[in-house]
């Protein structure tokens, strides 16, 4: 399992600098992701804070926009940051993305894709990757992906990681946009089948240790989102049943670390709700859910003291 990756999925609200350090906390082995950042936001905002920090490393950030001279100065600044990678977002259907002209609607421009992977490769040399769909509308076919790889590798694009299902641009939100049309794995099979020299990453509804046992091997690793967000215990079972740890950590000693992580001077000006909006989930499915959601929800409404974290009693039949 050494050589076969599993990634983070990036996804905006969600993969923060706060969330990743937590799932870090439960997972050494996973990869990581920032948020979708656009190419123009990059450039202009403090750029401190892009800095990786030492617990979020194997970490890669996912730029957005369509210009290819932006790609290349935020590359040569991403350089010196300590990422290991550089994706670019050619897969998000939202209609805001849509009016930017950058997302999905970029495989139906598959030259300008290949000038901003140049724009990249000639700035840093970061491996780059690109985070894309199986095509657009309803149509079943793979044209506008053959396409877009055959363009983009002979600029320099060596990894791909395929959600596998089309993107509906008119008229689907993006949530809607993540469960239809239907999932198709083989048809990634087929792309990864077809350029041997190429990595190729399965995305899109990977949610039991199963699933990822029968598709690992096929690829050359994948991506899971909803799953760990909606679960991150997820995560434990992840490090122990793919890749054979065997010291996986209760709750408990998840939010001592955390805890300790929130408490670092690093954090001494974030509020509550950053530092804690990403774990309600952690008692998923457990008799203790309820409590622990209302319980975290006091400590951020009231801006109590964070320590009060590790207090939290599990119901005793969990
Ligand atoms: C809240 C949310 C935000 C997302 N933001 C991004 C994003 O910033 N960039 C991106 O490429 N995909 C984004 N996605 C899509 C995920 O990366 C992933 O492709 C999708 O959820 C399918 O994988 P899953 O079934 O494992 O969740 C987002 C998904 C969710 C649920």
């Amino acid at each position: 399992m050494n050589n076969k990756r599993i990634y983070l999925a990036p996804m905006v609200g969600r993969t923060d600098q706060y969330y990743r350090s937590f799932v870090r906390i439960l997972s050494k082995n996973i990869y990581l992701y920032t948020e979708m950042i656009t190419c123009d936001s990059f450039l202009h905002t403090d750029r401190k804070n892009y800095t990786v920090k030492e617990e979020e490393k194997n970490l890669t950030i996912q730029l957005a926009g369509s210009d290819p001279k932006k790609y290349g100065l935020c590359a040569s600044i991403i350089e010196e940051k300590g990422y290991n990678e550089i994706n670019l977002n050619i897969g998000c259907p939202s209609s805001k993305v849509v009016k930017g002209e950058f997302g999905a609607c970029l495989m139906r421009d598959p030259d300008k894709v290949a000038d901003c992977v140049y724009e990249i490769k000639k700035s840093c040399s970061l491996p780059i990757s690109i985070k894309t769909r199986l095509g657009l509308g309803y149509e079943e076919n793979l044209d506008l992906l053959f396409n877009l790889i055959d363009k983009t590798k002979d600029s320099g694009c060596s990894k791909y990681i395929i959600h596998a299902r089309n993107a509906i641009l008119n008229g689907l939100s993006p949530k809607k946009n993540r469960k239809i049309p239907l999932l198709r794995y083989a048809d990634v099979s087929v792309i990864k089948n077809a350029y041997p020299d190429l990595k190729f990453y399965l995305n899109g509804g990977v949610d039991d240790i199963l699933e990822i046992r029968k598709n690992i091997n096929k690829f050359d690793g994948l991506m899971i989102g909803r799953k760990i967000y909606d679960n991150p215990m997820f995560l434990n079972e992840i490090e122990e049943k793919i890749y054979g740890n065997e010291g996986v950590l209760s709750r408990k000693s998840i939010l001592d670390k955390y805890l300790k992580y929130a408490l670092s001077p690093e954090n001494k000006d974030t509020s509550n709700y950053l530092l804690l909006r990403h774990l309600f989930s952690l008692y998923y499915n457990t008799s203790s859910s309820k409590k622990w959601k209302k319980f975290i929800h006091d400590i951020i409404q009231s801006d109590k003291n964070i320590e009060l974290i590790t207090n939290f009693e599990e119901s005793t039949y969990d």
